[in-house]
C-alpha cells in the first residue's frame, strides 16, 4: 500500500460521512443519527456514544446529532456498560449511561452513519445490512483517529488490562473529535 493509500480518513469513511450528511438534509430535521456498534455493546460502543455526546455538548452542537449504540451479541443486554470502563471513562469525565442493546434491522433505515470498532463488526455490520444503500452507511471508527495512523481498529479491551480502556478511549476521544467535525463541514 502506498502512503496515500494509508492516510486518513480515506474514501470510504468520506464518503459515508458526506452519504450521512446528504441524508440528514434529505429528511430535513437538522439532525445527523449516528450509530456505534462493537460486539458486547458494554465497552467499546457506549464509550464512543459517551464521548461523541460530551464532545457535542463542549461545542455547542448536541442538538445537530442523536447518538446512540449497539452490539452483536447479547449476553449483556439491558446491561450497563463494563464496570471497566465506566470507570476509565469517569476518570476523564464522561459518564456511560447506556443500557446494552442489540442490533436491529430497523438500525439500518434509522441511522445516518453506522461505525464499527474492527473487522468482526464491519463484516457482521455488511452481512446483515438489508438494502445495498445501507451499505454505503457502514464506516470504521479508526479511520477517523487521524492521530493514530497505523491503528485499524478499536481494539476489543474485554479480556486486557487497564491499558487496553485507555487505549480505546484514546483512540475513541480522537476518532470522535474528527468524525463530529466532517459531518457537520
Ligand atoms: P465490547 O467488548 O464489544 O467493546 O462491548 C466486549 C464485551 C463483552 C464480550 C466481548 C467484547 N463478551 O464476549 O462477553
Amino acid at each position: 500500500m502506498t502512503d496515500d493509500q494509508d492516510r486518513k480518513p480515506g474514501a470510504t469513511a468520506l464518503e459515508a460521512v458526506s452519504n450521512a450528511r446528504r441524508l440528514s438534509r434529505e429528511r430535513g430535521d437538522g439532525k445527523i443519527r449516528v450509530l456505534f456498534v462493537c460486539l458486547g455493546n458494554i465497552c467499546r460502543s457506549p464509550a464512543a456514544e459517551g464521548v461523541a455526546t460530551s464532545i457535542a455538548v463542549e461545542r455547542g452542537v448536541s442538538d445537530r446529532f442523536e447518538f446512540d449504540s449497539a452490539g452483536f451479541y447479547g449476553g449483556h443486554a439491558g446491561s450497563l456498560p463494563d464496570l471497566r470502563m465506566r470507570r476509565a471513562a469517569s476518570y476523564r469525565g464522561y459518564t456511560l449511561e447506556h443500557h446494552s442493546r442489540t442490533v436491529k434491522l430497523s438500525d439500518y433505515s434509522y441511522f445516518d452513519i453506522i461505525l464499527g470498532m474492527d473487522d468482526a463488526n464491519i463484516d457482521d455490520l455488511h452481512d446483515h445490512a438489508p438494502t445495498l444503500d445501507d451499505l454505503r452507511k457502514i464506516a470504521r471508527m479508526s479511520d477517523f483517529a487521524t492521530a493514530f495512523p497505523s491503528a485499524r481498529s478499536v481494539p476489543d479491551p474485554y479480556y486486557e488490562g487497564a491499558e487496553g480502556f485507555e487505549l480505546v478511549l484514546d483512540l475513541l476521544e480522537d476518532a470522535c473529535s474528527n468524525l463530529l467535525t466532517l459531518l457537520l463541514k
